[in-house]
């Protein structure tokens, strides 16, 4: 029986409808399942019936405060967030060193299907009343999740999209969003969802650079001459940076910005920051977009790396293993978002 689980969550399939006895007591030794060493302990397995057939990552840390589902709680315990070894350091040193392409938008593309792009101006396409790029999408290999930018320096006409919801990230600038016809403030570091089929224009009071999530698939914007609804409350779609909602990760921090609280049914957006390390290889269950707001680093997968700063745009595909080392002084900003909608501190 082992003395204390792992400190990582278990990777498991699980069949819709089908119930399991999840360990709490922490001696089984068919973790993260239950084998009835719980006897004599006050402890009592948790029998719950699995909602979707698939993988998911069963809590084995017994910290999660989701039972029996990891939470992350696992990054904050002693070695919980495992960084490079040394071993793996030096396992990468032959690692291919993939430059931009100096195509559209310089295009690095590592093994595995993750990537990372450098937007260019004249990559752009000028729609009139703003300039845009769609940056990620099937055309690159990401599957779901899709990531287009906006400059914006004028009022511009309504837009709808009707097959799924914006979250919308306003890199740079300020100003204010109208979503059918109620308006709130935007300015740098804010996020905004619009939900699908909701029609919304922005009007910047100084150049606003945008990046919009759309999940799943792209899909397309449309003009519309204006909303067919007037108002709605919209005071919940938009949410700021505020220090009293970061979380820790070990010794990296995040706050969720846009989720389901702000109406996004399928995306997480995240704001991120990492200091000067490099974490072991680590997987997600999602797809995951990265904008770098400050910071540089390297961008490793099995065999290839490639270096990323600010600007810069990453794609991670779902169940890519990869590392995001940091190689700034002063750390990495970075805002994520990911499909389907998840905590960036839940990895394997
Ligand atoms: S393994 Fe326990 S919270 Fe992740």
């Amino acid at each position: 029986m082992p003395a204390a689980p792992p400190n990582k969550p278990k990777l498991v399939s699980l069949e819709a409808g089908r119930k399991y006895a999840w360990c709490s007591c922490g001696q089984s030794a068919a973790q993260p399942f239950c084998d009835g060493s719980h006897k004599g302990t006050d402890k009592t397995p948790i029998v719950f019936a699995a909602k979707h057939s698939g993988e998911t990552l069963l809590c084995q840390c017994k910290e999660t405060k989701s039972p029996p589902y990891c939470d992350g709680s696992h990054n904050n315990l002693d070695d919980g967030y495992e960084l490079a070894s040394i071993e793996e350091i030096e396992a990468t040193k032959g690692a291919e060193d993939v430059a931009r392409t100096g195509g559209k938008f310089g295009l690095s593309m590592l093994y595995g299907g993750a990537f990372a792009l450098t937007p260019a101006p004249d990559d752009r396409c000028d729609d009139g009343d703003l300039q845009w790029a769609a940056l990620i999408n099937a055309a690159n290999g990401a599957a779901n999740l899709h990531v287009f930018e906006f400059t914006i320096g004028q009022e511009t006409e309504w837009r709808v999209h009707d097959e799924c919801d914006v979250v919308f990230f306003v890199a740079s600038g300020a100003g204010a969003i109208e979503i059918n016809g109620s308006r709130a403030c935007l300015f740098s570091e804010t996020g905004a969802c619009v939900k699908r089929g909701e029609a919304f224009r922005f009007l910047p009071s100084e150049t606003m650079y945008v990046i919009a999530a759309v999940s799943p698939g792209g899909g397309a914007f449309k003009k519309i001459a204006r909303p067919s609804k007037t108002s709605i409350a919209i005071n919940d779609r938009i949410v700021a940076v505020d220090p009293a909602n970061r979380k820790s990760m070990a010794d990296r921090f995040y706050q969720e910005l846009v989720d389901h609280h702000a109406g996004a049914e399928n995306i997480t957006q995240f704001i991120g920051e990492v200091p000067k390390s490099r974490a072991a290889f680590h997987r997600h269950l999602y797809e995951e977009a990265i904008y770098i707001i400050s910071g540089s680093g390297i961008l490793w997968t099995r065999g290839s790396r490639t270096n990323v700063s600010a600007g810069d745009i990453l794609y991670l595909p779902a169940r890519q293993e990869h590392s995001l080392e940091c190689t700034s002084d002063d750390g990495l900003r970075l805002m994520g978002v990911l499909y389907p909608s998840g905590s960036p501190a839940i990895n394997y």
